[in-house]
């Protein structure tokens, strides 16, 4: 009986959550899956969302995403402080925990469904010429979307951020926060305990599920030079098969590695559906004194004792400092908001990763990721038993390869480019789930990718790692649920549409490779509708093709940026804190100075790890001893 209500139950999940015109095959395959694994959808295993809200907390945590879901759990440790944790969004869903399925997440009910404004300078080739900004609206944020990779970045990108004048944030500095988070389960990585960790929060596993295809990109790399390495390692310069955030072939979002085992902890309350509007603050002491949240259509406000952090992502933590009065002051009066700290660099800096889509060869095996072909019912009961095979695959990501154009310092160890390698491309699912994923304009699709659907093919995204053009981020109007104005300012910088077009060719070398071409690898040769006028495959060509088919790959980051006192564009301080009022800090990706070599949500569960810890150190400091660091704060305070 309670199988059968528990299936029920899946299908309702399913079809609730990605609308039931798009998946006929969907439901069942769900159904199939909570059949297995019926464990995994019982709904006391997630935390419980608090019905009624308390006057007054120690600290209120605004977003339970990859950082703020962190910081839930750390804080809620010491058990005499309490913690109210507030989430727009809702729960995960038994759809959100298949790999396979993440492209249907986008623009589903659990994503806020940004768009940037459209601009000439890139994502041509997408409706209405704006690209798609996925971001999660549900608890584990952003952490229950993405694709799962599971990357730390370069040591040089944190010593950067400490060059900069960001005491603390040193890789040898950061490093153990990236290990105190992870249970690696490649014991083979495991023993290398001075860059890996066990028994932690976060689940990392390798890929349930690879094709030949995966395992062919690791040869190409031997044969191009490349060494295969722990890309996670001491060394980040080569190849090697992804490392994922899952556990037993399921999603491991922060939501089900950091809240549910704690879900009992009488000192934590969550609230779910809760749309935090304005940080209040007393404009006499410049504190703040707690936030302001709609749930269900009412306004509520509830005390800070302690501090308020901001963890609502790089989009949403700048859009609420603004709201609340802190921000480039201009700016802020154009919109009408009392302007409470002029804040120049609020919503600025905004870095993010592009790659290039749509780069695809095809093949004569029939090996792809053809997710026609894979998903059935065979498929489903090998994943919900065995938790392996196609289902666990995340879209088709297999391979990584770190890797120098001839921008970068030849006899560094610090790359440019990641080549993200599939064992799938574009067009393999006929024009459906990547197409509506990506945003892409239905002529372009037609042109370029109609005539080769379904078809065994491979393709890889090479990934633009430091970026030079820069963002921004500002209000719309003073109407908290109205969406801020958002400028990627993708490849305005030439130095970037350089880059971008060596990890083209790069792609394409690894496409030649002998490795390779023994499934019949030939790139797929459709020129792109804007830059069929210029000479194929040439400078000019790629230098035109990049502007199309720009891919984000979500890391929006660096809007609220860590710095100096002596940095006017700083947002907060080493510590995380915002400068010009106090009790306030903000715990997410924003505050990354620079973006770091890599997937970020990695970098991003490390920050509230150790935000978290700079919290505790603050606060469980005999006050006398504070007094000495409370004095250099101080003075940054204008
Ligand atoms: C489709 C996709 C694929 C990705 N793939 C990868 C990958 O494979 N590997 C990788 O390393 N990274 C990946 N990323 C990036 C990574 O997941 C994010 O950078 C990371 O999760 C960001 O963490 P965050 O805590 O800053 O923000 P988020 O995780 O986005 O959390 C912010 C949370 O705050 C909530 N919130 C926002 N505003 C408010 C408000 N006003 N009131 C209440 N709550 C609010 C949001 O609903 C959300 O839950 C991907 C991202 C996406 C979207
Ligand atoms: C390149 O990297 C090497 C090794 O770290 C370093 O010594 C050198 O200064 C770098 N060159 C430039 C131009 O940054």
């Amino acid at each position: 009986m309670a199988v059968i209500t528990g299936i029920l139950a899946a299908i309702k999940a399913a079809t609730a959550l990605v609308g039931v015109g798009k998946v006929s095959v969907l439901p069942f395959l769900i159904a199939s899956i909570a059949y297995f694994h019926y464990d995994q959808f019982d709904p006391e295993n997630r935390p419980v969302s608090v019905k009624k809200v308390d006057a007054e907390y120690d600290f209120v945590i605004v977003g339970g995403g990859s950082a703020g879901s962190v910081l839930a759990n750390r804080l809620s440790e010491i058990s005499d402080w309490k913690i109210l944790l507030l989430e727009a969004g809702g729960h995960e869903t038994e759809v959100t925990d298949v790999p396979i399925l993440s492209l249907y997440l986008h623009k589903s009910r659990v994503d806020w469904g940004y768009r940037p404004q459209p601009q000439d300078s890139a994502c041509q080739a997408m409706k209405d010429k704006r690209c798609s900004w996925t971001r999660g609206k549900v608890l584990g944020g952003s952490s229950v979307l993405n694709t799962m990779l599971y990357i730390r970045g370069n040591r040089r990108d944190y010593d950067q951020w400490a060059s900069f004048g960001n005491e603390g944030w040193s890789f040898d500095e950061v490093l153990p926060y990236f290990k105190k988070s992870q249970d690696q389960r490649n014991p083979y990585l495991a023993k290398d305990s001075r860059h890996h960790a066990t028994g932690g929060y976060l689940t990392v596993q390798d890929n349930p599920y690879n094709t030949p295809i995966g395992i062919a990109y690791l040869q190409a790399a031997q044969e191009m030079g490349y060494d295969i390495r722990d890309v996670n390692g001491d060394q980040q310069t080569g190849f090697a098969l992804f490392q994922y955030t899952m556990r037993r072939g399921s999603r491991c979002s922060t939501a089900k590695a950091f809240l549910r085992p704690i879900r009992l902890r009488k000192n934590l309350h969550i609230s779910l559906w809760s749309h935090v509007t304005k940080v209040n603050i007393d404009p006499a002491t410049r504190r703040a004194t707690g936030v302001e949240f709609v749930k269900d259509g009412t306004i509520y406000t509830v005390n800070a004792r302690k501090e308020v952090i901001l963890s609502g992502g790089a989009i949403n933590s700048p859009q609420l400092l603004m709201l609340s009065g802190i921000g480039p002051r201009k700016h802020l009066q154009e919109v009408g908001i009392n302007v409470v700290h002029d804040s120049p660099g609020v919503g600025q800096n905004l870095q993010d990763h592009i790659a290039v889509g749509g780069l695809t060869f095809l093949i004569d095996e029939p090996i792809s990721l053809l997710t026609s072909r894979l998903i059935n019912s065979n498929t489903a009961i090998r994943y919900a038993i065995k938790e392996d095979g196609p289902l666990a695959s995340s879209v088709g990501i297999e391979t990584v390869g770190f890797i120098s154009t001839k921008y970068a310092n030849q006899s560094d160890d610090w790359p440019d480019m990641e080549l993200m390698m599939l064992s799938t491309s574009t067009s393999a699912d006929g024009g459906t789930q990547v197409k509506q994923a990506h945003g892409l304009d239905d002529e372009f699709y037609k042109e370029v990718f109609e005539s080769i659907n379904y078809r065994d093919q491979f393709g890889m995204f090479p990934m633009m790692l430091r970026p030079k053009s820069r963002g921004l981020i500002k209000l719309k109007s003073k109407d908290p649920m109205e969406y801020p104005l958002m400028y990627h300012n993708y490849l305005t910088d030439p130095h970037d549409v350089a880059v971008l077009r060596e990890g083209v060719k790069a792609s394409l070398a690894v496409g030649e490779t002998t490795a390779m071409k023994r499934f019949g690898a030939r790139l797929h040769r459709t020129l792109l509708p804007n830059c069929k006028h210029l000479p194929p495959f040439t400078d000019e060509y790629w230098d035109c093709a990049v502007r199309q088919y720009t891919l984000s790959i979500y890391h929006y980051s660096c809007t609220a940026k860590m710095g100096p006192p002596s940095d006017p564009y700083a947002v907060v301080d080493p510590q995380l804190r915002v400068y010009g009022v106090s009790g306030l800090r903000v715990i997410d990706a924003s505050i990354m100075p620079t973006i770091t070599s890599g997937n970020i949500n990695a970098p991003v569960i490390m920050i509230g790890e150790k935000g978290a810890d700079l919290i505790k150190e603050y606060w469980l400091t005999p006050i006398q001893y504070r007094r000495k660091r409370e004095a250099r704060y101080n003075e940054t305070i204008v």
